[in-house]
């Protein structure tokens, strides 16, 4: 959980600067149309100004400015009769401004160029909270609380746009797949004829973890125009920048339809990745996860240092009547079976390998046992949110095991693990069920191939780590190859390949395996790891 006290004034008001030669690349993609009125929602110190000076022919530009901020807004003030550019800077809210004129209908710019401030709504004010609804709700958008300060910025800024306007604005990269943006997307597939995304190897912005990338927009003449859909062009390095940004946007492959009603993680395909992989959802035997198994977020304990013990507190506090087995890390588990011997090898490390649930009341328990609850509460663990809401704090509520777990995160590829020990999992695990039809052993040994991991790839979400994440919606989604033809099949073996091979290894071992036995030819496979390893190493950011 991070709080609003631990981040910067920096982080808070969302002020990473543009560096101006990516300023000056989006400038001279803008120029192009020749924009007499240029928006900028949060012009900073106003580098845009400057990027169109570099740019030139800026007789007949009309800059306007907004910045929350009176020291940038006058250096930006400044900076613009500096370099003869008619600028109109305001120190005041854009959102403010935006919902002015969204409300009148007005569509005033020929362009809109810039960098919004990326901050957690959370972090808002309560005042700018709601301008962020009202801009959702103006537009008909789906509004959800996990939204982020960018995001009404960019809605607003293509509703003032001038049908045919052109966008050129750096977004963080999460615009591609996090949930949260969706009905975003959603708006920019039906606002704009063209789309292009300019997808960095590296982090742009110094001192933060979050990726960025620059969005190009163009919108449309009649919301009825033709819409050519989104392309994502890579780049690693600032060679780019020597490009004419108006040929990358012609020529970029685009997708449109259907792909891109959802994450845009498919635009990062090649159109032969993109046909076999929709080709392979359609098979009989690739199913979408939800429709063999059901999946339940992990315990919610409150307080994990009080629940999650190694051997020692359970031998201090004579609590050998309510430990349970437990695992919860993927150093826990480095194989996909989590038995007696894998558990016994952790608690030999110390790990916390107990799983507390006392259900008794206070009375009826040992001394040592009450010790341990008094303990807890010296530490204020029974007035977390959590704990304080159930009573007693100390019974942890809706315990129990799966056969199959699966951790939350994951480097390389997600896997499912199968519990042979009934061991409980928390919050950094998922509890899986198998449907009746479906042997949990043969859904842990078909879950790990190319088609699985590329699924992954295409419906999770990373942040600045390059970590992969998936909640169980994202889960619900995923392809998995389940043939009946398959019925020999050596987990044990499997289990002893995960502990010392490496992810391409295995994955194309049980690719081989997995989708060999539905037919799907070595070719593909290789397509679909080919596919897999790029939208991986973009995740973690190695290049290719
Ligand atoms: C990421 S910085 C970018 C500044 C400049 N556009 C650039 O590209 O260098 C975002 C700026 O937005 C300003 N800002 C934040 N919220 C704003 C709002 N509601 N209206 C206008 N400016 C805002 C911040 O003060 C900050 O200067």
């Amino acid at each position: 959980m991070n709080f609003i006290e631990n981040e910067s004034e920096k982080k808070l008001r969302g002020g990473y600067y543009t560096p101006e030669d990516l300023a000056t690349y989006i400038a001279k993609w803008i120029a192009k149309s020749n924009p007499e009125h240029v928006l900028e929602p949060s012009c900073g110190d106003g580098i845009f100004i400057k990027a169109f000076h570099n740019i030139g022919n800026t007789e007949a530009l009309h800059f306007h400015g907004f910045e929350l901020f009176d020291d940038e807004a006058d250096k930006a003030q400044k900076r613009a009769s500096q370099l003869k550019i008619k600028s109109i800077i305001k120190c005041a809210d854009f959102l403010d401004h935006a919902i002015k004129l969204m409300a009148a209908g007005k569509a005033e710019f020929d362009a809109v160029v810039g960098n919004p401030p990326f901050i957690r709504y959370q972090y808002l004010p309560s005042e700018s909270q709601e301008k962020s609804e009202i801009i959702f709700k103006s537009e008909h958008l789906k509004f959800t609380k996990h939204t982020n300060a960018w995001v009404p910025f960019v809605i607003a800024a293509i509703k003032t746009l001038k049908p045919g306007g052109r966008f050129g604005m750096i977004l963080p990269a999460e615009i591609i797949h996090v949930m949260h943006a969706q009905s975003l997307r959603t708006y920019l597939g039906e606002q704009c004829s063209k789309l292009l995304i300019v997808d960095p190897e590296e982090i742009w912005f110094e001192g933060t973890l979050q990726g960025a990338i620059i969005l190009f927009a163009e919108k449309k003449k009649k919301i009825d125009d033709h819409s050519y859909g989104l392309g994502i062009y890579k780049v690693a390095g600032k060679d780019f920048l020597n490009e004419d940004p108006e040929k990358v946007f012609e020529d970029t492959p685009r997708i449109n339809g259907e792909t891109v009603e959802g994450k845009w993680t498919q635009a990062l395909l090649t159109k032969e990745e993109r046909t076999l992989y929709k080709l392979l959802l359609n098979l009989d035997e690739v199913h979408k996860f939800h429709q063999i198994a059901k999946v339940d977020v992990g315990i919610v304990t409150g307080a994990n240092k009080f629940f999650l013990v190694p051997n020692s507190v359970v031998q201090e506090y004579e609590l050998e009547n309510y430990a349970h087995p437990m695992f919860g890390r993927s150093e826990h588990c480095p194989g996909l079976i989590y038995d007696e011997q894998q558990h016994q090898e952790n608690t030999q490390k110390g790990n916390p390998t107990n799983f507390i649930l006392i259900k008794d009341e206070l009375s009826k328990l040992p001394k040592k046992v009450r010790e341990y609850i008094a303990l807890g509460e010296a530490d204020n663990l029974h007035t977390r949110y959590k704990c304080r809401i159930r009573k007693p704090w100390y019974t942890v509520p809706s315990v129990y095991s799966t056969k199959i777990g699966m951790l939350k995160r994951s480097h390389d590829i997600p896997k499912l693990i199968l519990n042979t020990v009934d061991a409980y999992t928390t919050d950094t695990a998922y509890r899986i069920t198998a449907k009746e039809t479906i042997a949990a052993d043969k859904l842990v040994f078909c879950f790990p191939t190319a088609l699985t991991a590329l699924s992954a790839e295409l419906e999770g979400r990373h942040y600045g780590g390059g970590v992969l994440e998936l909640v169980p919606s994202e889960i619900e989604e995923l392809a998995i190859a389940y043939p009946k033809k398959l019925t020999k099949f050596d987990l044990e073996a499997l289990n002893c390949t995960y502990k010392k091979e490496s992810a391409p290894e295995i994955l194309e071992q049980q690719s081989r395996i997995v989708l060999g036995a539905l037919g799907i030819t070595a070719e593909q496979q290789a397509v679909l790891l080919n596919a897999w390893k790029r939208l991986k190493n973009r995740r973690q950011r190695i290049s290719d």
